[in-house]
């Protein structure tokens, strides 16, 4: 088993395994930050956002026709109000595994003449209401990037090609003056596009080998190179990670195939707690960090080894590729093969998927060298922060640590050095009670910490190696009754609460309550 660089820190501190006991003497941690120890800069589109024809987010989510909540596109504007609250930068469409079997030409025209299809991924029908020019007028309203999923499962090189043409085409083909027709003249210019979704799955429609699928994208990717060369690639990486599967082997072909193509690789997490084991859950973003590290492995040793395809000579171009964890989440109650219909994926979260998910965040911070796209899976009603019924809505326990990082974490990823007690969970030998990172924008520090431990509170001390403080901090604490408690439409037990803490010289000492998530925001000098 791979422990990651901020496992390892913590691991070598002398720090006791069990905490003091009562809020008078708490345990102790620390973080140790320079301005000019960083993993360089941190992309925006690390806080995207996905929505999928599935269950309800779409349909009664994010779009609502004839809902008194609507406006006349049937855009729902209360939801429209919470996603843009969370500042998501990016956000992914249609699928997902929806995106396997979608026929792009079925969702464009005028809505009431679009057919109804078969929904096979879900079990549903697909009304077709919600196409391209939707999608890019509610990216447009929320202030996102699109990404836009290729269906290389079903899908042909052509309608991959001419989606493309579609809506980034600016001469007068026939594709791009039927865009017009359909009431939008200049191009959209999207540059992101999946080269499919989950290929190596075998619930997937369309799945395929790693051999074929590398084969298959390569020629799709060429094809959307050639439409419009400005375009950024993802290649779809192994989504199956678990004990046993052959997920490096999948992702070592599918770079091989696509080194020369593709710009970013795809990862998926979805991780749960059916064991009823806080400790071992909460510890989750390890597994987060050890995907991230092994597959940035296997990304060095492809780009490493590119040669020119004609004259056999080693690149020299620069081209680097990337990571997109392009969808990750807590999924695990509303789960289980064979999920057919409108409510499903409806999970509701509570206080322990909170800290999962700030967790999940530090994860992607602290390897923004190497991740520059991540989505979490997904946006309203399946499995989501945002939760909707035809009266409202109501923002759930994960919302508010997408909303904190998504506001504040901006410029720099610091590297955080760690010292502080840790434990052994069932999957992880070594777990710091205290995980964290930081950024550095300008003179704008942010630190987030999760206390990992269900009872006790920790006092944390954040020194700066070389800089001071310049005045007082904000502080968010993410926190609620207990490890259990879930917001619904009635109440809220669990949202983020500010106090300001006091700050001088190169050193203060917070103290986090147990099982909290918790962001610090000062000035420095
Ligand atoms: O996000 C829910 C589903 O999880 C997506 O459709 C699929 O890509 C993944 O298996």
């Amino acid at each position: 088993m791979k422990i990651s660089r901020r496992t390892m820190l913590a691991a070598s501190a002398a720090a006791p395994a069990v905490l003091a006991a009562g809020p008078a003497k708490a345990a102790t941690a620390s973080i140790k930050l320079h301005s000019q120890r960083h993993r360089g800069a941190i992309d925006r589109k690390l806080f995207g956002n996905f929505i999928e024809h599935l269950g309800r987010c779409i349909e009664g989510g994010v779009f609502d026709e004839g809902s008194p909540l609507s406006d006349k596109e049937g855009f729902r504007q209360d939801v429209l109000k919470a996603v843009k609250d969370m500042n998501v930068p990016f956000l992914r469409w249609p699928g997902g595994n929806f995106s396997s079997n979608y026929n792009w030409r079925d969702g464009i025209g005028p809505r009431d003449a679009r057919p109804a299809r078969l929904e096979m991924a879900w079990g549903t029908v697909e009304s077709n209401r919600f196409g391209t020019h939707e999608f890019m007028d509610y990216v447009q309203q929320v202030g996102a990037e699109p990404y836009i999923c290729l269906n290389l499962g079903t899908g042909s090189w052509s309608e991959a090609q001419q989606w493309v043409e579609y809506v980034n085409g600016n001469e007068n083909t026939a594709v791009v003056k039927e865009r017009r027709k359909n009431g939008r003249d200049q191009p959209w210019g999207v540059k992101y596009w999946g080269l499919g979704n989950e290929m190596d799955g075998y619930w997937q429609m369309g799945h395929r080998s790693a051999e074929d699928y590398g084969k298959y994208a390569l020629e799709a990717a060429k094809l959307v190179k050639l439409t419009d060369p400005s375009t950024k690639l993802i290649a779809a990486g192994a989504s199956n990670f678990r004990p046993g599967s052959d997920w490096i082997a999948w992702n070592r072909t599918v770079l091989d195939y696509l080194k020369d193509y593709a710009d970013y690789i795809s990862l998926h997490l979805y991780v749960g707690n059916a064991a009823n084991d806080f400790a071992d859950f909460v510890a989750s973003p390890i597994e987060m960090d050890q995907k991230i590290d092994i597959l940035a492995g296997l990304i060095s040793a492809a780009m490493s080894g590119r040669r020119d395809r004609l004259t056999g000579a080693v690149q020299t171009d620069g081209k680097q590729m990337y990571i997109a964890f392009d969808e990750w989440n807590v999924w695990y109650r509303a789960r289980g093969d064979g999920q057919k219909g409108r409510r499903i994926l409806e999970e509701h979260y509570n206080l322990e998927d909170m800290l999962v998910v700030a967790g999940f965040l530090n994860s992607l911070i602290n390897h923004a060298d190497v991740v520059k796209i991540a989505n979490l899976a997904q946006l309203v009603n399946v499995i989501a922060p945002i939760f909707t019924n035809e009266k409202g809505l109501y923002l759930q326990t994960i919302y508010y640590p997408l909303q904190l990082f998504s506001n504040n974490v901006k410029g720099n990823s610091l590297t955080v050095l760690s010292e502080g007690p840790t434990y052994k969970s069932a999957r992880f030998p070594v777990v710091p009670y205290i995980d964290s990172s930081a950024s550095l924008d300008g003179h704008a520090l942010v630190v987030n910490i999760v206390n990992r431990h269900q009872t006790e509170a920790m006092d944390v001390t954040i020194a700066l190696e070389d800089k001071r403080f310049a005045g007082a901090a904000t502080v968010s604490e993410v926190n609620g009754p207990d490890i259990k408690a879930m917001n619904d439409f009635n109440s809220n037990p669990v949202t983020a609460k500010n106090r300001s803490q006091a700050a001088s010289g190169n050193s203060l000492t917070l103290r986090v309550a147990a099982h909290s998530y918790t962001q610090l925001r000062v000035m420095l000098a």
